[in-house]
């Protein structure tokens, strides 16, 4: 008797305006290679797919009194009257083995739109708190996530002492305050410094450093950071 084991997911939740940028190439190569790895995977494309990032009061049943957010999103798991929209992507969610968040680096941190899909998708009661605890209790624990993002800066500037300073200063509070949080064990992320600035020929050769990243990544379980 032969067992067969199902493939790994990946989901790739995507934040780019522009289908033509670096960084959607970026994410186009990043697919590729986890197919390749044998990685079924799912790309959510947010500016593509219109997604609606505001967090608002509307998504849920009406409320007599002051309108919790995180109390809400728990009520609305237990009672299953989450936001259709909200519900479908926390089920590709869930049913992900890694979790890549693409996207340019913006103010230091996610563009809104990501930042938003956060807000709305790491419900309460359905990722962490509820039935859920959080960081290795949460629902997450035992998957992977990792980043894989663009910047203007080079990356001199986000070195200790550099213009901006340690690149692991602003990635803090989406490692441990968004990922790690929901249980995720956070991979090295993946980071193309300045593709503004590139010839073509360098752009190719940073693509293919991505894939040969990602495919690391997707052949190594244990490159986590700190
Ligand atoms: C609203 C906004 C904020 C930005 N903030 C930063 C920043 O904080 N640090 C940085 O290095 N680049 C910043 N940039 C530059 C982008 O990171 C850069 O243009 C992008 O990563 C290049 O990839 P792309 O060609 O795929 O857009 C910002 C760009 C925009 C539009």
């Amino acid at each position: 008797m032969s067992t067969f084991a199902a493939a790994p997911t990946a989901l790739i939740v995507h934040a780019h305006p522009e289908p033509r940028s670096f960084s959607t190439a970026q994410m186009t190569a990043a697919a590729q290679s986890l197919g390749a790895a044998g990685y079924r995977v799912d790309v959510l494309d947010l500016y593509a797919d219109d997604w609606a990032p505001v967090l608002a009061r509307e998504e849920f049943a009406p409320v007599e009194g002051p309108f919790k957010p995180q109390a809400e999103q728990l009520r609305a798991v237990e009672e299953r009257t989450l936001d259709a929209a909200v519900r479908a992507h926390l089920d590709r969610l869930l049913a992900a083995d890694l979790l890549v968040l693409s996207f340019p680096m913006w103010w230091f941190s996610l563009p809104a739109v990501l930042k938003g899909w956060v807000d709305r998708v790491f419900v309460m009661g359905g990722v962490f708190g509820g039935s859920h605890g959080l960081f290795g209790d949460a629902a997450l624990a035992g998957k992977r996530a990792m980043l894989l993002f663009t910047t203007g800066g080079p990356s001199e500037s986000f070195r200790p002492g550099g213009a901006f300073g340690p690149m692991d200063d602003f990635l803090f509070h989406i490692h441990r305050g968004m990922l790690e949080f929901v249980g995720y064990q956070v991979l090295e992320p993946v980071i193309t410094y300045g593709p503004a600035r590139m010839t073509d020929r360098e752009r190719a050769s940073a693509l293919d450093a991505v894939r040969e990243s990602v495919a690391r990544v997707a052949a190594d379980a244990g490159a986590t950071v700190g």
